[in-house]
């Protein structure tokens, strides 16, 4: 945790409910995660490790039918009817952008009432109350909270909170962990995996169902196959302090025949951090880490190795004193990309970033944004998708949405396949 008392000061009572929930929060993730679900469902959502494949799955096809259905009146009308009772308050105390607003535009794609708290100066945390009544008090106005901190355990340690009240008969309402310090972001790691799924199609169109250019691709990499399985992912740049990169690692080592690459400076703040690879080592997934694109991984530089790349910012707001003048001593201009690296890349491997990137960095330069790869726009966008789709499930309304996605398309896909029969008779 890393709010700690300080020395011979008496601890806030802030202080004092972070350590109440220590010792839960030292467990296993695997004896947390049945707390975190009701029903086989997901009630909070805080880490990444929470979801398997079958449930990506399940959100990735709710996600498309959402997108799908977002194109025609009828279907925002019944989209906006699904959860008009419901409203979430996002409590976003950390700056944000694509987070917060791929949240609140998810909630208004599903009819949800959205309100916020941004600036903590702004509500009686500055009167002294701690953030644990503030939460107990939003947890009685709406029916979910959407939370970043630079807390971490923040967001665990409020669960904690709302299934303690739950237990004793009190309200209680699901959290979702919108990002928490520099420990895990879920919500992104989901969108990040939606972005390769569809990637991974390798299909054209913007519904990318009928077209495919999958068996032109073959000819030029036989060893190519669908999907996120059997596939090497390269993240690039800050892997100790991103957030992004933990939540999304342990995630796709819940994929067969994977391969991580860490390509950062091989300094104990910027490159990958035991806890991470351990969990990777234990699951037996291959990982590698390497400083540099050019490095070599069985006989080829890692930049021509690579199915999808994970770009990354430099998080300098997390500096420790010192930091700055250490990273000066070190060539960071090794991990932004570059149009010649691009070029040596696969014709088809996906560039994803979480954004925000940094121009004064320049991790990718802005000459790189119209080659088809890359991905970083459209990654943002799906996160709209795909955050709708994790609310629909945690309020369990997914299954309405397939069955009316069934009954409005089913015409269409009478009428198309009779006109494919037609046309081939
Ligand atoms: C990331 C975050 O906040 O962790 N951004 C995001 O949520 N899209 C990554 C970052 O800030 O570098």
């Amino acid at each position: 945790m890393s709010s700690q008392p300080i020395a011979n000061q008496p601890p806030t009572q802030d202080e004092l409910d972070l350590l109440n929930y220590q010792s839960r929060i030292e467990r296993p993730v695997k004896m947390k995660i049945p707390e975190l679900e009701r029903n086989e469902r997901l009630r909070h959502v805080i880490f990444s490790g929470q979801f398997t494949v079958d449930m990506l799955e399940d959100l990735a096809d709710t996600a498309d039918k959402i997108r799908v259905l977002s194109k025609s009146r009828s279907g925002q009308d019944f989209l906006l009817s699904l959860l008009h009772h419901k409203r979430a308050m996002l409590y976003f105390t950390q700056p944000s952008t694509r987070t917060f607003l791929s949240f609140m535009a998810a909630c208004q794609i599903l009819g949800i009432t959205c309100n916020e708290v941004r600036d903590p100066t702004t509500s009686s945390e500055t009167k002294g109350e701690t953030r644990f009544d503030s939460l107990r008090m939003f947890s009685s106005y709406f029916d979910l909270i959407i939370m970043r901190s630079k807390l971490a355990k923040l967001a665990e340690s409020c669960a904690y909170l709302m299934n303690d009240l739950e237990s004793s008969g009190n309200r209680s309402v699901p959290i979702i962990n919108a990002g928490s310090g520099a420990d895990q972001h879920p919500t992104q790691a989901l969108l990040d995996i939606y972005t390769l799924q569809r990637s991974f199609q390798f299909a054209e169109g913007k519904t990318s169902t009928v077209a495919t250019r999958f068996e032109e691709l073959r000819r030029n990499y036989p060893e190519l196959s669908k999907g996120l399985t059997n596939k090497v992912y390269g993240f690039c740049g800050d892997i100790g302090r991103g957030r992004t990169v933990r939540s999304l690692a342990s995630l796709l080592s819940k994929y067969e025949g994977v391969t991580l690459i860490f390509i950062a400076p091989n300094d104990p703040t910027l490159a990958l951090r035991d806890d991470l690879r351990k969990l990777l080592l234990d699951r037996g997934v291959k990982t590698l880490e390497v400083e540099s694109f050019d490095d070599s991984v069985d006989g080829v530089p890692v930049i021509e190795s690579l199915d999808a790349l994970y770009m990354t910012r430099i998080q300098k707001e997390h500096n420790a004193p010192g930091d700055a003048e250490k990273f000066a001593t070190i060539d960071l201009s090794r991990y932004k990309l570059t149009a010649n690296l691009v070029a040596r890349m696969k014709k088809y491997a996906p560039i994803l970033h979480p954004f925000p990137r940094d121009q004064h960095f320049g991790e990718i330069p802005p000459e790189i944004d119209d080659d088809p790869r890359a991905m970083y726009f459209r990654q943002a966008r799906n996160g709209m998708w795909i955050r709708s789709a994790l609310l629909a499930s945690v309020f369990g309304v997914d299954h309405q949405i397939a069955r009316f996605f069934h009954d409005e398309y089913s015409e269409w896909h009478h009428y198309n396949e009779d006109a494919a029969s037609a046309s081939t008779a």
